[in-house]
């Protein structure tokens, strides 16, 4: 069944050349943003640029009034609440995320992942957030633990609420992490053959069974998300699941491959406002 109507995807996709023609030579992350702009405007010419945020939300009214409704009393505010609390309770030395965050924590959430030069690498903000536990004596999270660092990102995040994305990819190491996790987001690949880009570009606003495709501009400015209401789900925890959904085998989660790929992922969400955390379906 699964199998049938991904197949019935496939077959809509003639014509996927342009956009995933750009996966060969450099473009600027910009570039590479504005290409994908300019195809989904002739997709949904009636969606507002500052309306990605809402995912595929922005392309169904219906769906839209009830995130609206939703989020007017959302039912996942005791996690946030418990992430607040996490988030105020200092370390054994004394010291709090606050002090060991750049900025307090605050309006920072839009410059990560960020490419860390002293380290060579691409760096999450939970990167960031378990070199300050380490630093001051704690244990580091399990990445991407929704109970744990999920659940204390869910406040964390709120402190950016409003900042605008801003991935920088600056120098020859930053360029190749981000040709890296473009790589990934365009290549084909598990037992159904699809890259990310097959849906979240070429079948954004189809349906997938129930659920319509978001486009790939905005999806990185909302985490983390509650699904159905209550489960928190990280960003990179979501890129597991889609992983999955092609029968690919997921890169570990914090590994290189998935940092470079949100590195890349964020940066087409470059100049859209950070809002966290949000109701998904
Ligand atoms: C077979 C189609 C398919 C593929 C391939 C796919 N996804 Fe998804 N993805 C979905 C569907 C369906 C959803 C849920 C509806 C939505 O929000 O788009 C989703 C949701 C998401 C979301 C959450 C959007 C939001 O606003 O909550 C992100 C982020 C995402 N996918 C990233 C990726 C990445 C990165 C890849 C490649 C590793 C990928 N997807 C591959 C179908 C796919």
């Amino acid at each position: 069944m699964k199998q049938k109507i991904i197949m019935k995807l496939l077959t809509g996709m003639a014509g996927l050349g342009m956009v995933l023609g750009v996966a060969t030579a450099y473009a600027t992350p910009e570039q590479d943003k504005q290409d994908l702009i300019k195809f989904y405007a002739s997709k949904f010419p009636n969606v507002k640029l500052e309306d990605y945020v809402y995912g595929a939300l922005a392309l169904d009214p219906d769906s839209k009034a009830q995130y609206d409704a939703i989020m007017e009393f959302p039912p996942f505010d005791s996690q946030v609440e418990a992430g607040r609390k996490m988030w105020e309770t200092p370390f054994k030395n004394g010291k709090t995320y606050a002090d060991c965050l750049p900025n307090g924590g605050k309006q920072i959430a839009g410059n990560y992942p960020m490419f860390d030069e002293a380290k060579g690498k691409v760096v999450t903000l939970e990167d960031v957030v378990n070199d300050c536990r380490v630093a001051n004596g704690e244990a580091p999270f399990k990445i991407s633990d929704p109970k744990t660092i999920g659940l204390l990102g869910s406040y964390m995040r709120t402190l950016s609420d409003g900042m605008i994305m801003n991935i920088k990819v600056q120098g020859p190491k930053a360029v190749a992490a981000y040709e890296d996790g473009k790589r990934t987001f365009f290549s084909r690949r598990g037992q159904l053959n699809f890259a990310c880009a097959s849906c979240h570009v070429q079948n954004a606003g189809n349906h997938l069974r129930s659920e319509l495709i978001s486009p790939v501009v905005g999806q990185a400015v909302h985490w983390p998300v509650f699904r159905g209401g209550d489960t928190l789900v990280t960003l990179q925890n979501r890129y597991t699941g889609c992983f999955k959904q092609v029968r690919a085998v997921p890169p570990a989660e914090d590994s290189a491959a998935m940092n470079n790929l949100e590195y890349f992922h964020s940066a087409m969400s470059n100049g859209l406002p950070m809002k966290a955390s949000v109701f998904r379906k």
